[in-house]
């Protein structure tokens, strides 16, 4: 009995050591084709990448994790000088979980072998030459997909609708490519970050579907050759803490008021895809509790600065310079306890400054090039974290 035990143990643990050996061979043997598939002209990166010492040697190469399994979990080559076609042997490692290639010089798209790696959480390609069609059919097995980095690189439209399918998608960034952007992005439904940024192929305004992201936080969308103005369903975003629209042609007003109370908003954003409640003046845009940074930097917003902007007592940075708005600042907009930053330089603001400035963590107040009237306020001078103030090219007197 005991013997048989032993024997059925010894078997289990050979069959074991039969696995891993395998395992193990095949993926050191895929390593070493990445490697050797991806080598520049002159030889460099990955010199300890190497078949001489211990066969299982391998989970301790540059870049490489491995698990209990001595299965590769998670290949990290960042700034190695490697140029060429990532192999199609990635598709080895299909328990990969982190995938990160990036500054480096890849070039070529992603190989369909890709699409093996179906325990990937993270794929970062960012800072590369890839180039072509984004390879939608890879993504259609990663369904526990939660962070895609594509940014800076040369990849075309359209993006694949396949994309949309990545229901754990959190960080997505496609900037600096040139993908038009598809309404469809809005099925992301659990999508924190959304990168855009530079010269992505747009044709015209900001897609209005992306206000139905009810997720997100953070939405980069500068430099990106955007007209039109910014759509009322921008207002759905309740947890928006960043929107990044520098750098673009936009137009119109600053969006304050869309939604009548949140209560009905959220009543309203349950059901999909329906039309964006008329605009109203009591919660919206810039009145988000949780409103943190807001830049809207050389664009061509006009108007006047909204009151409840002032009321929005979680901005920390306000940047709307090179503008065409006009009116008075709000009152508020001087006073917000966590402003860090207000820069509205260049603009044809009017009116006097209000006697009451405060806020003790601002340390840069700009105004200047704008069409300021009356006296400077001394309240300035109690501002004890100001570094930086600048008030030139207006009309104050005194
Ligand atoms: C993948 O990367 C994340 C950080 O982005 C890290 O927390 C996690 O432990 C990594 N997983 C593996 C298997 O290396
Ligand atoms: C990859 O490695 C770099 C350093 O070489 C590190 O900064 C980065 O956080 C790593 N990425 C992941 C996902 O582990
Ligand atoms: C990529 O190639 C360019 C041009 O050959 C070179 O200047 C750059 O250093 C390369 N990057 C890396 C990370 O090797
Ligand atoms: C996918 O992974 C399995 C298991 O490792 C392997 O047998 C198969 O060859 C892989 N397919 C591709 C296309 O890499
Ligand atoms: C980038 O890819 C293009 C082809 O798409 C190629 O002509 C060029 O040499 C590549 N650049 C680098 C630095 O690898
Ligand atoms: C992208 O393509 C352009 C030409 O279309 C080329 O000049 C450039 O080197 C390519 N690579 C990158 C990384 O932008
Ligand atoms: C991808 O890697 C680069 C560093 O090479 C990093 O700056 C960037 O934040 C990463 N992107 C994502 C989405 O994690
Ligand atoms: C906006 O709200 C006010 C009350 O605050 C109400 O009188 C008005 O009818 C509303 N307008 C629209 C378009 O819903
Ligand atoms: C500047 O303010 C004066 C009134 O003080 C007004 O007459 C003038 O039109 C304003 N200029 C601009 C460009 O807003």
């Amino acid at each position: 009995m005991k013997n048989s035990m032993r024997f059925i143990v010894l078997q289990v643990l050979l069959l074991w050591l039969q696995f891993t050996a395998c395992s193990s061979y095949s993926e050191l043997n895929a390593l070493l084709k990445l490697k050797a598939d991806m080598k520049g002209p002159r030889g460099r990166g990955l010199e300890d990448w190497d078949d001489a010492s211990s066969p299982l040697a391998y989970c301790s190469f540059s870049g490489v994790t491995c698990d209990e399994d001595l299965r590769v979990t998670a290949l990290n080559l960042t700034f190695i000088p490697l140029f060429g076609f990532v192999s199609p042997d990635i598709g080895l490692l299909n328990k990969l979980v982190n995938l990160t290639l990036t500054q480096s010089n890849f070039t070529g798209n992603l190989r369909k072998e890709t699409a093996n790696l179906t325990s990937l959480k993270l794929l970062n390609i960012s800072h590369n030459n890839f180039s072509g069609h984004f390879r939608g059919k890879i993504t259609l097995v990663m369904m526990d997909l939660e962070i895609l980095g594509a940014y800076d690189n040369n990849f075309t439209g359209p993006l694949p609708w396949e994309i949309a399918n990545l229901k754990k998608l959190k960080q997505f960034d496609l900037g600096g490519n040139f993908f038009p952007v598809p309404a469809s992005l809005a099925h992301l439904k659990n999508l924190e970050e959304l990168y855009l940024v530079y010269y992505n192929a747009y044709e015209g305004d900001i897609p209005p579907e992306l206000g139905y992201i009810a997720s997100l936080q953070l939405l980069d969308m500068a430099n990106c050759d955007l007209t039109g103005e910014i759509p009322a369903s921008l207002s759905f975003l309740r947890n928006l803490y960043t929107l990044f629209l520098q750098m673009n042609h936009l137009t119109g007003r600053i969006p304050t008021e869309f939604s009548k109370s949140r209560t009905e908003w959220e009543a309203q954003g349950t059901r999909r895809h329906q039309k964006p409640p008329n605009r109203n003046a009591s919660s919206g845009f810039v009145q988000r509790r949780k409103l943190k940074t807001m830049i809207a930097i050389a664009n061509f917003f006009y108007g006047v600065i909204p009151q409840q902007l002032g009321e929005c007592k979680s901005l920390s940075k306000i940047r709307l310079t090179k503008n065409y708005f006009t009116g008075s600042i709000p009152a508020g907009i001087f006073n917000l306890p966590l402003a860090i930053m207000i820069d509205l330089n260049g603009n044809y603001f009017s009116g006097e400054l209000p006697l009451e400035i405060s806020g003790d963590a601002l340390g840069i107040l700009k105004l200047s090039d704008n069409n300021f009237t009356g006296k400077i306020t001394p309240a300035i001078g109690n501002l004890k974290s100001l570094h930086t103030l600048s008030l030139e090219m207006n009309k104050f007197s005194g």
